[in-house]
């Protein structure tokens, strides 16, 4: 049996799943940290599995193997990763370093403008390319514009890999000037439109993105990288943060995975908005992620001229 302990530490509670089991000699026991809520029944019984793990590694007097904290995933058929190996390889991409420029202000408008920002394909060139301020844009038009164009910039160039000092810096870039707290996790609940699904509270979720980037060590070792960088979208809008550029923080984290993987970066166009929303939120309850993975692959994909 499992139970719940709570410990107050400098006036917080915390709770631990705790798991005992008899032996011979004595009792074995596993302890798993929840973190300050009680999490919801289903997870709790994905950590007790986890304790079973551990303890029967106990038993065994093996290392306890690391489980990835989330439910495993039926990915993409061998062909398909073929398949987009080979364009890798062979395929022409539409945007080569030397029209990166254009990528950029297609990922640029695209990714502002699934937010609602007032930026037209046309304005993100004027401001992107020919280093103008188009007639009557608003300081705050300007700012998403030129930041997506830093944080790209960052994003493309980083050398190491991500961590937590990497989020908060790319949040930093991607929203100086259109938040009071760029770079900084939100402070209060967030509630994502058009979904039930509730993000974790704030007390937590510096303890979540610890757990996102031990997720994202262990899926890069073990998936292609389209997968990787899908999933890495996946939670890390589910994990939502920020209080506000969390999508767009997502779609850079996603393509810095495709880049540094030698893949183009992608575009999730406003026309794809709708589909895309629904995809996401399908990787909810019923944890049907092979729909978003397959979304970025077709999105990879047409990036490449065959
Ligand atoms: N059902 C869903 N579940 C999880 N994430 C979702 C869902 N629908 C949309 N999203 C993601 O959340 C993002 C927008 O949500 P919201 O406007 O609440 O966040 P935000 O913090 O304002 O981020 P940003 O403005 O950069 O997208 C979308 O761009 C998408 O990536
Ligand atoms: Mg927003």
């Amino acid at each position: 049996m499992s139970y719940i302990v709570q410990q107050e530490i400098k006036g917080n509670q915390y709770y631990y799943l705790v798991k005992n089991i008899r032996q011979e000699n004595g009792w074995l026991k596993a302890k798993k940290y929840l973190g300050k809520n009680i999490p919801e029944k289903s997870r709790l019984q994905s950590f007790e599995k986890d304790l079973d793990n551990v303890l029967k590694a106990k038993i065994s007097g093996k290392q306890p193997i690391k489980q990835p904290k989330y439910e495993s995933i039926q990915f993409l058929k061998s062909l398909e990763i073929s398949r987009i190996d080979h364009t890798r390889e062979n395929g022409t991409p539409k945007f080569t370093p030397e029209n990166d420029i254009d990528f950029l202000i297609n990922f640029t408008f695209n990714s502002n403008a699934i937010e609602g920002s007032t930026n037209s394909l046309r304005d993100t060139k004027i401001m992107l390319k020919d280093e103008k301020v188009p007639n009557g844009k608003k300081l705050r038009d300007i700012y998403e514009a030129v930041n997506t164009e830093d944080a790209y910039k960052f994003v493309k160039c980083y050398e190491n890999d991500i961590s937590k000092k990497f989020i908060l810096r790319l949040h930093e870039i991607l929203m100086h000037r259109l938040l009071p707290e760029p770079g900084a996790f939100r402070k209060k609940p967030v509630k994502i439109t058009g979904t039930d699904f509730m993000p974790p509270q704030p007390e937590d979720l510096d303890v979540e993105v610890d757990r996102f980037i031990t997720f994202y060590r262990f899926i890069r070792k073990k998936y292609h990288p389209i997968e990787v960088a899908a999933l890495v979208h996946i939670k890390f809008v589910q994990l939502h943060p920020f209080s506000d550029g969390n999508g767009r923080t997502a779609r850079l984290l996603m393509n810095f995975v495709l880049m540094k993987n030698n893949f183009v970066p992608i575009v999730i166009t406003r026309k794809n908005r709708k589909q895309y929303y629904e995809l996401l939120e399908k990787t909810h309850g019923g944890k049907e992620y092979l729909p978003f993975v397959k979304f970025v692959y077709d999105c990879v994909e047409s990036e490449y001229e065959l």
